[in-house]
């Protein structure tokens, strides 16, 4: 048999560890044949939670799991890792400012870029999922020289799944039936859902739908804020949702996108459709044999140009932000 993948997870006692650690442990994020060794870092409050989790974790008898260890400390955690999920981030407080936010996070992703520098296996791969996500991505990036730099991504899988869901409900069709669906730019109230290359059952979707006013001020919006939205009804964040977009984000990338089909992953860019050269941005990719390419010659219509950009124009400035913080 195949020997255990280590995967590392950061926040692992916070709600999206608890709805993603189970799923790691069941064979899903890498597949059924694949034996996985979580390593879980914590802040050192926090570890007491993420020893319960563990003792859950040992319940679960899980034939995939080859054991749990448990870390306050990144270089150990990222000691041999080969996945790297960065879930654990500090949240915008009331009051504060983008400023603060990113300084602090900035405080997070450095040390864990350079430890995945330090120690992490050669096939590392690494994905973003704390915020502001695609900018963290970028910090952890540019303190780890010696990792190639495209395998920092950031998740928009959550994005691309609300996407699909929104747009079979409107059609009346399965999520199934719908291929190329595409999140661009930000993770954020920004984010770009284009269904102009999308098809429905071989359709074009964009066709299929036939409402330029639907998708502007119906679903882009619902897509865009459905975060606030899960937060106003069950009174705190999407977290099953998120870890279920995190699987399926790392199961794609290790194990490919479908013939005829693409995904969203925030990668960074080759300045492919005018994004400059090495942000942290939401594109169409296809992922094959554990590689991902963004997906190249798509044409964009005014209506997705300028809002692809707005997005774009965002990582920019947050760039120059962490830029001007010395974060990197
Ligand atoms: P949570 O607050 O329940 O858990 C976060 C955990 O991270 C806590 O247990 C905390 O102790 C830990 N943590 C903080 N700093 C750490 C550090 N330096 N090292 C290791 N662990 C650390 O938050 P939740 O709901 O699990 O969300 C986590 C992050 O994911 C948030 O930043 C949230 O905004 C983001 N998120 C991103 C989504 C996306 O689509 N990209 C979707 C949903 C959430």
């Amino acid at each position: 048999t195949q020997a255990p993948v280590n995967v590392t997870v950061t926040g692992a006692a916070g709600q999206i560890g608890y709805a993603l650690l189970f799923r790691i442990a069941s064979g899903q994020l890498l597949g059924p044949d694949t034996p996985v060794k979580l390593r879980l870092l914590e802040i050192p409050q926090a570890v007491k939670a993420a020893e319960g989790t563990a003792m859950e974790l040992e319940d679960g008898a899980f034939p995939l799991l080859a054991g749990t260890d448990i870390f306050d400390n990144p270089k150990q955690a990222f000691e041999g890792a080969n996945v790297a999920l960065l879930v654990g981030a500090r949240p915008r407080t009331k009051g504060m400012e983008r400023g603060d936010l990113l300084e602090a996070n900035g405080g997070i992703f450095k040390p864990q870029g350079e430890a995945i520098n330090a120690g992490a296996a050669d096939d590392i791969k690494v994905l973003v999922v704390g915020n502001p996500a695609n900018t963290n991505a970028l910090i952890a990036q540019q303190h780890a020289p010696d990792v190639p730099a495209e395998r920092f991504t950031a998740m928009t899988r959550l994005d691309h799944n609300r996407a699909l869901a929104q747009l079979a409900k409107k059609l009346g069709v399965s999520v199934a039936d719908i291929k190329k669906m595409t999140i661009w730019g930000n993770h954020s109230a920004t984010q770009y859902p284009d269904v102009f290359h999308a098809e429905v059952a071989g359709k074009n979707a964009a066709e299929a739908v036939n409402d330029e006013t639907w998708l502007a001020e119906d679903f882009i919006p619902t897509v865009a804020k459905r975060g606030a939205a899960i937060i106003e009804a069950r009174g705190a964040s999407s977290a099953a949702s998120a870890a279920s977009a995190a699987i399926d984000h790392v199961h794609t990338w290790v194990n490919g996108t479908a013939e005829g089909d693409w995904t969203s992953m925030a990668v960074p860019s080759d300045g492919s459709y005018g994004v400059p050269e090495g942000l942290i941005s939401s594109f169409p990719v296809t992922t094959k044999n554990g590689k991902y390419e963004i997906v190249q010659g798509l044409e964009l219509n005014e209506f997705s140009r300028t809002r692809i950009d707005a997005s774009v124009a965002e990582l920019s400035e947050e760039r120059d932000a962490v830029r001007s913080l010395g974060l990197i």
